[in-house]
């Protein structure tokens, strides 16, 4: 279960996710699935058991550059959000270049500072890596992720184009350019 209001002051860790959290993680990511895509989407209806595979997909990432971060309650190790980075293209010429990122905070401690914090570690801890550019697909009603996105310095690059059936760009792209 998710973790309802914990202390404002309490601190907390980050760290590696390991296979054990994958089920903490995919609760995480299934509650916050349906505001990724702006505020009033529906649910987009996976099970759990695909959440948890997705998840493990993620922490079983090879090298450095990927993986899954979590941030953890330093008094009782509750899960408060992870973040994860995941190569944008499989090409052996560029699969260290550039990132995906993705972070999900636990509905019951947004808005806390946590979400910034996880990204801000990984990217920094990015400069020791190969990684040129860390990339984020944000939706332009996802108010709180455009808010962290400015915090930690993404740069807008644009919207995708728009279709015939949906004028308006369904999600923008967002990069962080580690080798600046
Ligand atoms: C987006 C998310 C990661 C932000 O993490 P967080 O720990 O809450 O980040 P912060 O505490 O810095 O809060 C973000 C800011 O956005 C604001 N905010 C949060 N949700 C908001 C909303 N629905 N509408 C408007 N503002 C919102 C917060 O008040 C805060 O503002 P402030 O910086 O002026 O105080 C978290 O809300 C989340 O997990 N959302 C669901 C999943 C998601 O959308 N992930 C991103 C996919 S690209």
């Amino acid at each position: 279960m998710l973790k309802p209001q914990p202390d404002v002051t309490m601190s907390w860790s980050i760290r590696r996710a390991n296979e054990a959290d994958a089920d903490m993680l995919a609760e995480i990511w299934l509650a916050g699935t349906p505001h990724a895509g702006g505020n009033d989407q529906e649910d987009p209806g996976i099970s759990m058991a695909e959440a948890k595979a997705f998840m493990l997909g993620r922490i079983r990432l090879p090298g450095p550059e990927f993986g899954v971060w979590v941030g953890v309650a330093d008094d009782d190790e509750t899960i408060l959000g992870w973040q994860s980075l995941r190569p944008l293209s499989d090409h052996p010429l560029v699969r260290y270049c550039s990132a995906e990122s993705s972070t999900y905070v636990n509905e019951g401690v947004a808005p806390r500072g946590v979400g910034p914090r996880l990204v801000e570690h990984v990217v920094l801890g990015a400069t020791r890596t190969r990684l040129e550019h860390i990339v984020a697909f944000i939706h332009p009603d996802n108010a709180g992720v455009l808010k962290v996105a400015a915090k930690v310095g993404f740069v807008r690059v644009g919207p995708l184009p728009a279709l015939k059936w949906r004028p308006a760009p369904e999600f923008e792209i967002y990069a962080y350019p580690v080798g600046r």
